[in-house]
């Protein structure tokens, strides 16, 4: 791990080294080396229609790393302390998301592929859907 500037439970932005030549750009992600979970699960979020905003839920347990790998989108974050909104606009900027935070995507750019990398496989029962109930695990 060789990225220690991550505190549990802070959402943060880091950068993704860029390893280029004449020939373009190369990026890489590697567990427990510059993201702080081992990969379990990969999904991609792409061609979202214009004004749509999604996510609205938190997790129990779920640590993600966020890249928009092409285009660009927006993150809103709130952890009940602090609400923030964040831009991924670059395939070397990423958002260590963890499970505490609310989190809304939006302003997808028509071309936006949203690289999420997650550290739990799919488990619904993971999810927390509901703001008051968001708010009742982690709040205060
Ligand atoms: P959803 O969680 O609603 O997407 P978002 O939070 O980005 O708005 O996911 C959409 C659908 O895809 C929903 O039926 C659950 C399903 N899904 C899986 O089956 N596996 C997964 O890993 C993810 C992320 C979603």
């Amino acid at each position: 791990m060789n990225n220690n500037a991550f505190l549990k439970n802070e959402s943060a932005l880091f950068d993704i080294q860029e390893l280029g030549d004449s020939r373009g750009a190369l990026a890489v992600v590697e567990s427990m080396k510059n993201i702080p979970f081992d990969v379990k699960r990969v999904f991609y979020i792409y061609g979202t229609a214009e004004g749509i905003r999604r996510g609205f839920h938190a997790h129990h347990k779920t640590r993600q790393v966020l890249i928009s790998v092409s285009g660009n989108c927006k993150v809103h974050l709130d952890n009940t302390k602090r609400k923030k909104e964040v831009l991924l606009d670059h395939p070397t900027k990423a958002l260590l998301l963890e499970p505490n935070d609310w989190h809304e995507m939006y302003d997808f750019s028509p071309d936006c592929v949203l690289l999420v990398l997650a550290s739990e496989l799919y488990q619904a029962e993971d999810y927390i859907r509901d703001y008051d109930q968001f708010i009742e695990v982690y709040g205060s």
